[in-house]
C-alpha cells in the first residue's frame, strides 16, 4: 500500500502501536536496488512493521541537473518491497513534505562539514532537514541507513544525539556487485564502459587501506590510490581521504577507529564509497 499524506502514516502507525508492534523505517529517494532491500530485510527481522519512504527530496541536491535526472521507479519500487516484506511505503508528495510556507533548516555542525559537507554546499542540510522530518512523520522506533553514505550516517547519529529524538539509528553494511562496486541508484546511469572502469575506485581503495596499515605514509598512499583510479579511466577524483570513522576529520588517535571516503567521477557520474581502514 502507497501512503501520501502524513495523516494516513501516522493513523496507520498509531494502529500498529496500539496491537503492540514496534515500528522501523528505511529512509530511501526510490530506484531501489538489492542495497535498500537488505535495509529493508534487516528492519523485518528487528521491527514487528517495516514502512519504507520514497521520497527524491529536493533540497539535497545541490546540482539541479541531478536532480532532474535522478532516477524514478516507484511502480517498480512498490514491487520490490513488498517482496522484501516492507508493510507500508509513503511516498508523499513534494507540497505534502515542503508546503507553502515552509521555512526551517536542520544544519548539523562538525561532521557534516568536511567532505560531502564541503564539495556538496547545502546538501547535508537537506538531508538533515527531511531525516528530522521522516522521523517526525513516521514516529518510528529505528531508522536503518546504509553504511555506504557513512558521513550522512554519522550526521544522522549526531542530529538524533543533539535533538534527543526518540529513534535509534541503525547503519546496514554497504552491498557490493560481485566485482565490488557499492550499489547505488546512481550506478544506472553508467553506460556499459563506465561500468566497467567503476569498480577501480573499490579496488584502489582495499589496496590503499592495506599499505596504510603496512605503515606506508599517509599522503603517499592517497597519491597512489589517485593516480590509480585516474589510471583506470576515471575522469576526476574528488576526494580519497583517511579520516576518524566517527568524527571524519583527520586522524588525531590511530587507535580509534578510521574509514578511507572517497568520491570520483566516471562516464559523468559521481560515485562515493568508503572502506574499514
Ligand atoms: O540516502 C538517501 O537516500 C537520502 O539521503 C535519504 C536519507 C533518504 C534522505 O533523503
Amino acid at each position: 500500500m502507497i501512503l501520501r499524506t502524513v495523516v494516513e502514516l501516522r493513523t496507520q502507525v498509531a494502529a500498529w502501536k496500539a496491537e503492540g508492534h514496534s515500528v522501523g523505517v528505511v529512509p530511501t529517494m526510490g530506484a531501489l536496488h538489492e542495497g535498500h532491500l537488505s535495509l529493508a530485510r534487516v528492519a523485518k527481522r528487528d521491527c514487528g512493521r517495516v514502512i519504507t519512504t520514497i521520497f527524491v527530496n529536493p533540497k539535497q541536491f545541490n546540482n539541479p541537473d541531478d536532480l532532474l535526472k535522478y532516477p524514478r521507479t516507484e511502480e517498480n519500487d512498490a514491487i520490490l518491497l513488498a517482496t522484501a516484506g516492507v508493510d507500508t511505503v509513503f511516498a508523499p508528495r513534494v507540497e505534502e513534505v515542503y508546503p507553502a510556507g515552509f521555512v526551517t533548516t536542520v544544519s548539523v555542525g562538525g561532521v557534516s562539514a568536511p567532505l560531502e559537507g564541503a564539495l556538496r554546499p547545502g546538501h547535508f542540510d537537506g538531508v538533515a532537514t527531511v531525516v528530522t522530518k521522516l522521523l517526525g512523520m513516521s514516529q518510528a522506533d529505528r531508522a536503518y541507513f546504509g553504511q555506504k553514505d557513512w558521513q550522512q550516517l554519522q550526521m544522522v547519529r549526531q542530529l538524533v544525539r543533539d535533538l534527543n529524538l526518540n529513534v535509534e539509528i541503525i547503519g546496514c553494511e554497504t552491498v557490493r556487485d560481485p566485482d565490488g562496486l557499492a550499489m547505488s541508484s546512481r550506478n544506472q546511469r553508467l553506460t556499459a564502459e563506465g561500468r566497467r572502469k567503476a569498480p577501480a575506485l573499490y579496488a584502489a581503495m582495499l589496496s590503499a587501506a592495506r599499505q596504510f596499515r603496512n605503515g606506508k605514509p599517509l599522503d603517499e598512499v592517497l597519491a597512489q590510490a589517485k593516480a590509480a583510479v585516474l589510471g583506470e579511466g576515471f575522469d576526476s577524483v574528488e576526494y580519497i581521504e583517511i579520516v576518524d570513522a566517527d568524527m571524519l576529520g583527520p586522524i588525531i588517535d590511530s587507535t580509534r577507529s578510521l574509514r578511507m571516503l572517497a568520491a570520483a567521477w566516471v562516464d559523468d557520474v559521481r560515485l562515493i564509497d568508503n572502506i574499514v581502514v
